[in-house]
């Protein structure tokens, strides 16, 4: 049996703005530690091995964050807290049942075009 692949991987945003930026992003003084407690949480539950938290940049949905995208699956959660964290682990990680509630509303995560007609759309 070889290495196994993890189960989930979460892309936590981890994009800042500098002060006085007009544009809203996922980190600031407020939201600084949610990554650390996304951390804390998968290894409290010995889930680390097999579930990746990984940071990313900006994911394009700055408006609606702080956001985490769960894959598989391209669940993109919105708004989040440490309690949200705490509720995606169990019911989502563990229990394999996304939190619909936490999600991000559907006009903001339509469904996504494929480069083959992106390239069709831009001509190339
Ligand atoms: S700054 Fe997090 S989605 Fe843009």
């Amino acid at each position: 049996m070889g290495i196994p692949q993890p189960a989930f991987y979460i892309f936590k945003c981890e994009q800042s703005a500098p002060p006085g930026m007009p544009k809203p992003s996922c980190v600031n003084d407020n939201t600084r530690d949610l990554f650390q407690h996304l951390g804390m949480k998968l290894m409290e539950k010995g889930l680390i091995a097999t579930v990746q938290p990984i940071r990313t940049g900006c994911l394009n949905r700055c408006q609606q964050g702080p956001v985490m995208l769960v894959e598989p699956g391209h669940h993109m959660y919105v708004e989040l807290t440490k309690e949200k964290i705490d509720r995606i682990i169990d019911e989502h990680i563990i229990g394999e049942k996304p939190v619909a509630e936490y999600l991000i509303a559907e006009e903001f995560w339509d469904v996504a075009i494929t480069p083959a007609k992106m390239m069709k759309m831009a001509g190339k």
